[in-house]
Protein backbone atom coordinates (compact mmCIF):
# COMPACT_ATOMS: atom_id res chain seq x y z
CA UNK A 1 0.00 0.00 0.00
CA UNK A 2 1.01 3.20 -1.23
CA UNK A 3 2.55 5.80 1.81
CA UNK A 4 0.42 8.35 2.56
CA UNK A 5 1.92 11.85 2.58
CA UNK A 6 2.33 14.31 5.41
CA UNK A 7 -1.13 15.82 4.30
CA UNK A 8 -2.98 12.89 4.17
CA UNK A 9 -2.01 11.91 7.69
CA UNK A 10 -3.33 14.93 8.83
CA UNK A 11 -6.57 14.83 7.13
CA UNK A 12 -6.76 11.07 8.24
CA UNK A 13 -6.27 12.03 11.74
CA UNK A 14 -8.97 14.83 10.85
CA UNK A 15 -11.91 12.55 9.94
CA UNK A 16 -11.31 10.41 12.99
CA UNK A 17 -11.73 13.04 15.64
CA UNK A 18 -13.58 16.08 14.48
CA UNK A 19 -17.14 15.94 14.66
CA UNK A 20 -20.08 16.64 13.96
CA UNK A 21 -20.91 13.74 11.66
CA UNK A 22 -24.34 15.13 10.64
CA UNK A 23 -22.67 17.85 8.91
CA UNK A 24 -19.66 15.96 7.12
CA UNK A 25 -18.67 12.83 5.33
CA UNK A 26 -19.59 9.44 5.86
CA UNK A 27 -16.19 8.65 7.53
CA UNK A 28 -16.38 11.29 10.63
CA UNK A 29 -16.11 9.85 13.81
CA UNK A 30 -19.79 10.41 15.83
CA UNK A 31 -18.85 12.18 18.94
CA UNK A 32 -21.18 11.95 21.69
CA UNK A 33 -21.62 13.85 24.87
CA UNK A 34 -22.76 12.09 28.40
CA UNK A 35 -23.50 14.45 31.00
CA UNK A 36 -24.44 13.59 34.40
CA UNK A 37 -25.88 15.78 36.71
CA UNK A 38 -26.12 16.40 40.94
CA UNK A 39 -25.56 13.94 42.82
CA UNK A 40 -24.63 11.04 40.51
CA UNK A 41 -20.93 11.61 41.32
CA UNK A 42 -22.37 9.79 44.19
CA UNK A 43 -23.48 6.66 42.13
CA UNK A 44 -22.58 3.12 43.63
CA UNK A 45 -22.79 4.72 47.47
CA UNK A 46 -26.25 6.87 47.15
CA UNK A 47 -29.60 4.77 47.83
CA UNK A 48 -28.17 1.49 46.09
CA UNK A 49 -31.26 0.19 46.49
CA UNK A 50 -32.78 2.87 44.15
CA UNK A 51 -29.43 3.77 41.87
CA UNK A 52 -27.48 0.61 42.23
CA UNK A 53 -24.13 -0.44 43.15
CA UNK A 54 -22.35 0.85 39.73
CA UNK A 55 -19.60 3.87 40.19
CA UNK A 56 -19.62 6.54 37.91
CA UNK A 57 -16.52 6.39 37.09
CA UNK A 58 -17.24 2.70 36.28
CA UNK A 59 -20.29 4.03 34.01
CA UNK A 60 -17.95 6.21 32.08
CA UNK A 61 -15.51 3.34 31.62
CA UNK A 62 -17.84 1.45 30.24
CA UNK A 63 -19.15 4.02 27.76
CA UNK A 64 -15.90 4.46 26.35
CA UNK A 65 -15.35 0.72 25.56
CA UNK A 66 -18.72 0.54 24.45
CA UNK A 67 -17.92 3.90 22.57
CA UNK A 68 -14.82 1.83 21.09
CA UNK A 69 -16.82 -0.39 19.89
CA UNK A 70 -19.15 1.46 17.76
CA UNK A 71 -17.03 3.62 16.84
CA UNK A 72 -18.19 6.39 18.68
CA UNK A 73 -16.17 9.37 20.67
CA UNK A 74 -17.58 9.49 24.10
CA UNK A 75 -16.87 12.37 26.28
CA UNK A 76 -18.10 12.52 29.95
CA UNK A 77 -19.21 15.54 32.28
CA UNK A 78 -20.50 15.60 35.87
CA UNK A 79 -21.54 18.65 37.40
CA UNK A 80 -23.18 19.48 40.78
CA UNK A 81 -24.40 23.17 39.54
CA UNK A 82 -27.44 23.64 37.12
CA UNK A 83 -24.35 26.57 35.25
CA UNK A 84 -22.00 24.12 35.09
CA UNK A 85 -24.27 21.97 33.17
CA UNK A 86 -25.51 25.17 31.02
CA UNK A 87 -21.71 25.88 30.26
CA UNK A 88 -20.49 22.18 29.45
CA UNK A 89 -23.56 21.80 26.79
CA UNK A 90 -22.83 25.61 25.38
CA UNK A 91 -19.21 24.21 24.49
CA UNK A 92 -20.44 21.27 22.71
CA UNK A 93 -21.91 23.13 20.19
CA UNK A 94 -21.18 22.33 16.44
CA UNK A 95 -18.71 19.78 18.34
CA UNK A 96 -21.39 17.54 19.28
CA UNK A 97 -23.41 14.81 17.01
CA UNK A 98 -25.46 13.82 20.13
CA UNK A 99 -26.15 14.67 23.51
CA UNK A 100 -26.90 12.20 26.22
CA UNK A 101 -28.15 13.86 29.45
CA UNK A 102 -29.28 12.38 32.88
CA UNK A 103 -30.05 15.81 34.54
CA UNK A 104 -30.29 14.33 38.18
CA UNK A 105 -32.85 16.70 40.02
CA UNK A 106 -32.49 19.39 37.56
CA UNK A 107 -34.72 17.16 35.24
CA UNK A 108 -37.80 18.27 37.10
CA UNK A 109 -37.09 22.23 37.64
CA UNK A 110 -34.41 23.09 34.94
CA UNK A 111 -35.77 25.61 32.51
CA UNK A 112 -31.87 27.19 32.27
CA UNK A 113 -30.43 23.48 30.89
CA UNK A 114 -33.90 23.16 28.84
CA UNK A 115 -32.82 26.13 27.06
CA UNK A 116 -29.34 25.45 26.54
CA UNK A 117 -30.38 22.18 25.00
CA UNK A 118 -32.40 24.44 22.76
CA UNK A 119 -29.82 26.94 22.13
CA UNK A 120 -26.86 24.03 21.19
CA UNK A 121 -29.41 22.29 18.56
CA UNK A 122 -27.77 18.78 19.58
CA UNK A 123 -30.57 15.64 19.26
CA UNK A 124 -30.70 14.71 23.11
CA UNK A 125 -31.62 11.40 24.79
CA UNK A 126 -32.48 11.72 28.34
CA UNK A 127 -31.31 9.39 30.65
CA UNK A 128 -32.40 7.94 34.10
CA UNK A 129 -31.26 5.06 36.22
CA UNK A 130 -34.76 4.55 37.99
CA UNK A 131 -37.70 4.73 36.58
CA UNK A 132 -38.73 8.07 37.60
CA UNK A 133 -42.64 7.57 36.86
CA UNK A 134 -42.41 4.37 39.47
CA UNK A 135 -41.55 6.91 42.25
CA UNK A 136 -42.79 10.41 43.99
CA UNK A 137 -45.20 12.43 41.47
CA UNK A 138 -42.39 15.58 41.86
CA UNK A 139 -40.34 13.31 39.65
CA UNK A 140 -42.99 12.79 36.73
CA UNK A 141 -42.69 16.21 35.49
CA UNK A 142 -39.43 16.56 33.02
CA UNK A 143 -38.02 20.08 31.54
CA UNK A 144 -36.63 18.48 28.83
CA UNK A 145 -38.97 15.60 27.90
CA UNK A 146 -40.22 17.12 24.76
CA UNK A 147 -37.84 18.43 23.28
CA UNK A 148 -35.66 14.95 23.97
CA UNK A 149 -35.29 12.59 20.50
CA UNK A 150 -36.51 9.53 23.61
CA UNK A 151 -36.12 8.84 26.90
CA UNK A 152 -34.44 5.91 28.32
CA UNK A 153 -35.22 4.95 32.16
CA UNK A 154 -35.37 2.20 34.56
CA UNK A 155 -32.63 0.04 33.59
CA UNK A 156 -29.99 1.42 35.98
CA UNK A 157 -26.62 1.66 34.52
CA UNK A 158 -27.62 0.18 31.95
CA UNK A 159 -29.94 3.08 30.82
CA UNK A 160 -26.73 4.47 29.46
CA UNK A 161 -25.38 1.68 27.31
CA UNK A 162 -28.76 1.32 25.78
CA UNK A 163 -29.29 5.38 25.10
CA UNK A 164 -25.29 5.21 23.47
CA UNK A 165 -26.48 2.24 21.29
CA UNK A 166 -29.57 5.10 20.68
CA UNK A 167 -27.36 7.87 19.86
CA UNK A 168 -25.10 5.82 17.08
CA UNK A 169 -28.61 4.87 15.05
CA UNK A 170 -29.82 8.84 15.83
CA UNK A 171 -26.01 9.99 13.97
CA UNK A 172 -26.60 7.43 11.46
CA UNK A 173 -30.03 9.05 10.28
CA UNK A 174 -28.67 12.59 10.71
CA UNK A 175 -25.60 11.51 8.81
CA UNK A 176 -28.29 10.35 6.25
CA UNK A 177 -30.49 13.20 5.96
CA UNK A 178 -27.25 15.82 5.62
CA UNK A 179 -25.75 13.93 2.46
C1 LIG B 1 -32.46 10.35 38.39
C2 LIG B 1 -33.89 10.56 38.88
C3 LIG B 1 -34.07 11.93 39.52
O1 LIG B 1 -35.39 12.08 39.99
C4 LIG B 1 -33.13 12.07 40.71
O2 LIG B 1 -33.23 13.36 41.26
C5 LIG B 1 -31.72 11.74 40.37
C6 LIG B 1 -31.45 10.58 39.52
C7 LIG B 1 -32.22 8.93 37.85
O3 LIG B 1 -31.23 8.74 37.16
O4 LIG B 1 -32.99 8.02 38.13
O5 LIG B 1 -30.78 12.35 40.86
O6 LIG B 1 -32.21 11.25 37.35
Amino acid sequence: MKARSGAGKVMAKARQTAGPAASSGASWLVTVLVVHGPNLNLLGEREPEVYGRTRLADINKELKNLGRELEMRVETFQSNSEGGIVDRIQKARGKCDVLLINPGAYTHTSVAIRDAIQAVSIPVIEVHLSNVYRREAFRHHSTIADIAHGRIMGFGAQSYSLALRAARTLAEEARRRSV
